[in-house]
């Protein structure tokens, strides 16, 4: 693709200005979102929505999630919302949870790749809700990192992966929950069905509505030719440049194991407590029983492994319990699902 200048936006009235001219043009802008940084883009223009997915180097059959800043714009994108769309949005919108509904006639097949479905969510964060507003526009947005790597949770992590190959990044801080919204699909609401965990947990969607389907893609790997209910589970993700493998066990079992496979460019992304038993360079990503800020700082830490040029990572396996699930949803695919049982 061809290169073009990206302007570096700090998220004041100018900015925010700026990059709703841009979305308005039909440009891509990365902006902050209390999750990740999306890249945003029209979501009824077709042809911006496409150069999302060629600047991600995004596969086509992959939909996006579309953002919006009230309620009102859920007409012309959805073709229904039912009972429980409605008391889970007045739950827990705006905030990290995004919901799948039948979609409108509106939404270009670009974004839902071709299926009969939308995903809708309200992000909290303030300045892309004045992004949506100033624009006018819903906005089609996946994290803004290239399609494979860590989503970005700093606008600088937009920046190395994207520069050149979008209109701006639009700098508002770092995301505060740091992994990507919690996907329910309500396409039957007879059966909801929990399609990627985030920042709004399972205890809490199942308090609101009631029994909720954790499909099987979320804590398992597809057996080849299996159909992924949310076609972005099926891809590799997450992936820093190491090699990174999961292990599962207590402080003892984790250290002796990675003490033992001791090797320059060895390292370990692990909690607080364990930090203090290791011989390898060690990252931690919170202390154990901490899983909120686990998910803020996992996709930071991965990142920083690459920028340490670690080589083999040993990940601590994280409980798959509260925000604690989204974390080991993104860690078992940032390993490739490559788990080892200790003890
Ligand atoms: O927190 C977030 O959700 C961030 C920020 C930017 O809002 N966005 C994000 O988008 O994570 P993305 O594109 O990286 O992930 C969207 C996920 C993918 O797994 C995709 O397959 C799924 O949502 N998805 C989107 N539309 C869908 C649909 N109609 N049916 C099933 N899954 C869908
Ligand atoms: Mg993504």
């Amino acid at each position: 693709m061809k290169s073009m200048k990206t302007l570096w936006l700090t998220a004041d009235d100018g900015g925010i200005e700026t990059a709703a001219e841009l979305i308005k043009k039909g440009g891509l802008v990365a902006i902050p979102t209390e999750t990740v940084y999306g890249l945003a883009a029209d979501a009824l223009n077709g042809e911006a929505v496409s150069n999302i997915f060629k600047a991600k180097g995004r596969p086509m059959d992959n939909p996006l999630i579309v953002h919006i800043a009230a309620l009102s714009q859920l007409e012309e994108l959805v073709a229904a919302f039912p009972e429980k769309a409605r008391a889970l949005s007045s739950a827990y919108w705006p905030g990290p949870l995004t919901l799948v509904l039948p979609k409108s006639k509106e939404i270009p097949d670009e974004v839902s790749a071709g299926l009969s479905s939308v995903a809708v969510r309200f992000p909290s964060h303030p300045v892309a809700h004045e992004v949506i507003l100033k624009s006018g526009c819903a906005l089609a947005a996946p994290s803004a990192n290239l399609s494979g790597s860590p989503s970005p949770t700093e606008a600088r992590h937009v920046y190395d992966d994207l520069n050149g190959r979008i209109d701006a990044v639009l700098d508002g801080g770092g995301c505060e929950v740091g992994v990507e919204s919690t996907v329910l699909s309500l396409t039957d609401e007879s059966k909801p069905r929990l399609l990627r965990p985030g920042g709004v947990t399972l205890q809490q969607l199942e308090s609101v509505i009631g029994p909720v389907v954790v499909d099987p893609a979320v804590l398992n790997r597809l057996e080849d030719g299996e159909k992924a209910a949310s076609p972005g589970m099926k891809y590799k993700h997450y992936s820093p440049n190491a090699h990174v493998v999961l292990l599962k066990g207590g402080e003892q079992a984790y250290a002796a194991f990675v003490n033992a496979h001791a090797a320059p460019g060895v390292m370990a992304l692990c909690y607080e407590e364990d930090v203090k038993n290791l011989l390898v360079e060690a990252v931690s990503f919170g202390r154990k029983d901490d899983d909120k800020t686990q998910a803020r700082l996992l996709f930071r830490k991965l990142r920083e492994l690459d920028e340490k040029h670690a080589k083999l990572v040993f990940a601590h396996c994280p409980k798959p319990v509260g925000v604690g699930m989204a974390v080991y949803n993104r860690l078992i695919r940032a390993a490739g699902f490559e788990v080892q049982k200790l003890d």
